[in-house]
């Protein structure tokens, strides 16, 4: 059976009190709308439609970063959860067979959840996600007579009797594409909100001969973000599992709590990290490597038995190969260190290349910007660059070769050379004596001529 997949993505999310669409503000380094249009990757959809409104340019953007193949419509005025979805429909002309409604607020709903609603699907012709809460609140409820869905009614419209329900609607609802149709064109705003509520569906379908089922998950994956405080709450959800899941794969965090991970943070097996460290967007750790404290990676990969800080910052195009080190205050971006090169103190490689076993001494700076383009460093197999060298980009040093401390190299320097750039060194015999007494001298006239 194929799938196709709407996300709704619609809302303002005035509670936010923010003037980025709600669906952009960020979990884990990616946009909420992204979590969404992970989870709901998960079946595989064959088509794909986000329902955008509000900063409808940005957010058409973000989802077309993430997934080019989307397909994103306007909702120019938001008359409601069923208006939202019928937008989606001419998007999924001549599809036929599941289609499944998520919100791009909800982030975690689960693989598995979105599986047995599947599953469910095979034998109801419409499948609603319930959980019973905690604080059922101003959450639609679902009224069930057994496994039958009868109908969802809306909090607004509930009477006490219904409010009293604590099975509750999560917004995710999966129908066969044809029913979804004929019954949106059914649904009407004649209600407490006067929206055309998607939620009106199962009742329809139910009054048509239908069936309607409802399948079960818990609270905590239907957890939307409507304010800062939720994104708070779901930023530290998020950060939970992820560390639980890690240390399950068999990574080490030694303080999970103040490892602060991305939404696709890749740590291997027998990977170690101290505490304190913080993953941007996009980094791979393989196993055995090491993390150490203080340190904040974004954009890059570190592989076997790598060792990275105390103190470093890793950002985007950052390659270590296996057993590279990377020390305190040392920055990389857009450089690759090759086996087992070591930069260990304060230095800044950028668009640079390493050589197997290079060294290179603390202070050491590629200056590769010019204040209009930035160019390459090349380093070779075992190099030595000595501390404080300024490697004036583009430049080579080659396999083997040495640079003086405190040299500012802008030639090549050949394989096995040694470059050195710096003023010579002059030792003035006594000269340090005969200052000294020379300056003391002047010191006790000035004070004499102030007593
Ligand atoms: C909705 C459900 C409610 C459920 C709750 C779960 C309806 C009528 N009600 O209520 O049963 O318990 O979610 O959180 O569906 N959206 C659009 N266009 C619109 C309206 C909404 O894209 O015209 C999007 C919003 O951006 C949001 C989602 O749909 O992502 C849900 O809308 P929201 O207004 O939050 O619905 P609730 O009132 O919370
Ligand atoms: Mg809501």
């Amino acid at each position: 059976m194929s799938t196709a997949l709407i996300i709704l993505a619609a809302g303002k999310g005035t509670r936010m009190k923010s003037d980025r669409p709600k669906v952009l503000h960020r979990i884990a380094g990616a946009p909420l709308l992204w979590h969404a249009m992970r989870a709901g990757a998960a079946l595989h959809p064959e088509r794909t439609v986000v329902v955008a409104g509000h900063g409808f340019a940005e957010v058409e953007a973000a989802a077309k970063a993430h997934d080019p193949d989307v397909h994103v419509v306007e909702q120019a005025e938001q008359l409601g959860t069923g208006h939202a979805v019928a937008q989606a429909l001419p998007a999924l002309e001549g599809f036929e067979g599941d289609v499944f409604v998520l919100y791009g607020d909800t982030p975690f709903i689960s693989p598995e959840t979105l599986e047995a609603m599947r599953n469910a699907r095979a034998s109801h012709d419409v499948v609603v996600l319930g959980f019973d809460a905690a604080t059922p609140g101003r959450y639609g409820r679902l009224v069930t007579r057994g496994d039958a869905l009868d109908r969802i009614v809306e909090y607004k419209d509930a009477t006490p009797e219904d409010r009293a329900l604590t099975l509750c609607n999560s917004g995710v609802i999966a129908a066969d594409a044809a029913l979804l149709r004929e019954m949106l064109s059914k649904v009407g705003n004649d209600n407490a909100s006067g929206e055309y509520y998607l939620t009106d569906v199962p009742g329809l379908a139910r009054a048509a001969g239908r069936s309607a089922t409802v399948v079960r998950c818990a609270e905590a994956e239907t957890l939307g973000v409507n304010s800062r405080a939720d994104l708070a709450a779901a930023e530290a959800a998020f950060q939970n599992t992820a560390r639980a899941k890690l240390l399950e794969l068999g990574v080490t965090l030694q303080a999970p709590e103040t490892v602060h991970l991305a939404w696709d943070t890749h740590l291997g097996r027998d990977a170690e990290v101290e505490p304190n460290v913080v993953f941007g967007p996009g980094v791979t750790v393989e196993s055995g490597a090491r993390i150490c404290a203080f340190s904040h990676l974004e954009g890059c990969h570190i592989s076997q038995g790598a060792v990275v800080g105390p103190f470093a910052r890793l950002r985007p195009g950052a390659e270590l190969a296996e057993n590279a080190q990377v020390g305190n205050f040392v920055e990389v971006k857009n450089a690759r260190l090759g086996a087992g090169a070591k930069a260990k103190h304060l230095t800044y490689l950028g668009d640079a290349e390493l050589g197997e076993k290079a060294q290179i001494g603390a202070g050491t700076i590629t200056c590769n910007y010019d204040g209009f383009l930035k160019h390459r460093t090349v380093i070779g197999k075992d190099a030595f660059i000595g501390s404080n060298t300024m490697l004036v980009a583009p430049v080579t040093i080659g396999d083997g070769a040495m640079t003086g401390s405190g040299s500012t190299i802008t030639r090549d320097v050949p394989a096995g050379a040694l470059g050195i750039a710096r003023g010579r060194q002059e030792n003035k015999p006594d000269f340090a004596t005969r200052l000294r007494t020379l300056l003391r001298a002047k010191k006790k006239a000035k004070q004499q001529d102030k007593a």
